[in-house]
């Protein structure tokens, strides 16, 4: 490949196209967001987690056969390896959830039987594994640290349904699995967020999709990514009710303290999926008879940020109340985002191996210039 013309440096790669993919297109200016070309707002509701994985990986809506195998071939690798148990059952009970999800995603790679083979088929079919033990890890964990034994998967359940039954031990309600599966697939891939560029990065020198799902969870851990869902949560919880937003807001801006939840680096108009969430929010918490307590609070956050400035939710600031009255632990939310965005980075490594091209862009240096070397007995 001959070198390019050096191009302008862009603080934080803002406006910077870094890939080209055909798995989902984000429209900032119009608050559009596809997959394949399919509009998120025909997806919503309609469409399951598990047709969207293999939307995004086969490049193609799945047939009713094809669907019903896929289904049966994610049930059949729920199940953890003993090693990987074991780590769960070592790990300290406090440890922050996200870190206990990369390291175990780590551990897998020790036992998976194709770890190193990096062809399309092999890492589809680690696409599965990873998809469907990803969620046993975080339901086991979620167990563990409260003194509880981990429960094994159901294969005659849904991957959400299957999530929340191992997470609790027992069944969910209909209306909490439905509204998580909606969750799952409004979350599954976004272009070239900061995961998937990670993702794409790490894919791009020809290691294994493990190494690159490891580097991506790291990346989604931060609160300007995936961390954004449990920091939105506290803050509703800790406002306490709707009268105290507008105080709380304002000095949130005085203080020149990030909101979570709000903003977005490509949505300036309104992020599409945000209507969604809030929909389904709303009936979770009509269903427990909660009256428009957080979401209520959540619509209010949304108007007083904007009496401030034009910024507006993204998809983390309504999937805080949505989660929570599913019954989702805080601190198990971001590792419930990389339950769905496995799906999307495994379809952008496979993207990036048949682009074959190492990601490495340039720096401007802006050190000193020209020193010499002293040696250290020389130093002063
Ligand atoms: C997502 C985020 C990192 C995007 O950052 P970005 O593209 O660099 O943000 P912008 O350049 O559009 O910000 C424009 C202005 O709005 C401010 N702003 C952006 N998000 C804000 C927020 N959540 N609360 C308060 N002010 C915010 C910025 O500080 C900036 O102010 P300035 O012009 O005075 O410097 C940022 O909006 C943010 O930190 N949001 C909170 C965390 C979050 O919800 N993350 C999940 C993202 S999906």
């Amino acid at each position: 490949m001959t070198a390019a013309p050096a191009a302008e440096f862009s603080k934080g790669l803002v406006g910077v196209v870094a890939a080209q993919t055909a798995l989902s297109s984000v429209d900032g200016q119009n608050g559009v967001l596809t997959y394949l070309g399919i509009n998120i707002h025909d997806l919503a509701g309609r469409a399951g987690f598990e047709e969207i994985v293999y939307l995004l990986w086969h490049g193609k809506l799945p047939e009713a056969d094809e669907l019903a195998a896929f289904k049966q071939d994610l049930a059949a690798a729920r199940e953890l390896p003993p090693d990987v148990i074991e780590l769960l059952r070592a790990v300290p009970k406090e440890a922050v959830p996200m870190a206990v999800l990369r390291t175990a995603v780590s551990a897998l790679a020790f036992s998976d039987p194709e770890v190193e083979d990096i062809s399309i088929e092999a890492t589809r079919r680690k696409g599965v594994r990873l998809t469907a033990q990803i969620p046993t890890i975080v339901a086991a964990f979620g167990r563990l640290r409260r003194d509880l034994e981990p429960v094994a998967p159901r294969a005659d359940l849904g991957h959400a349904a299957n999530f929340l039954y191992t997470l609790n031990g027992q069944e969910a309600d209909p209306l909490k699995a439905r509204s998580l599966d909606l969750y799952l697939v409004l979350l599954a891939d976004h272009s070239l967020n900061a995961s998937t560029f990670t993702v794409r990065v790490v894919a791009s020198t020809n290691a294994d999709l493990h190494t690159a799902t490891t580097a991506a969870l790291s990346a989604l851990k931060g609160n300007l990514h995936g961390g954004a869902a449990e920091g939105t949560m506290r803050m509703l919880l800790e406002i306490g009710s709707v009268e105290k937003v507008d105080g709380y807001v304002a000095g949130a801006f005085a203080r020149r303290q990030k909101i979570m939840g709000i903003g977005h680096r490509i949505y300036k108009t309104g992020d599409p999926r945000t209507g969604h969430l809030l929909e389904w929010a709303r009936k979770l918490e009509q269903a427990e008879g909660k009256g428009g307590q957080y979401v209520d609070m959540a619509k209010e956050v949304e108007q007083s940020v904007q009496r401030h400035r034009q910024l507006y939710p993204n998809v983390d600031f309504f999937s805080a109340p949505l989660l929570y009255y599913i019954g989702i632990p805080l601190d198990l939310f971001t590792c419930v985002f990389a339950v769905s965005r496995i799906a999307g980075w495994t379809a952008h490594v496979i993207e990036q191996y048949k682009d074959d091209t190492l990601i490495r862009p340039a720096a401007q240096y802006i050190g000193p210039k020209e020193q010499s070397y002293v040696p250290v007995t020389d130093r002063k």
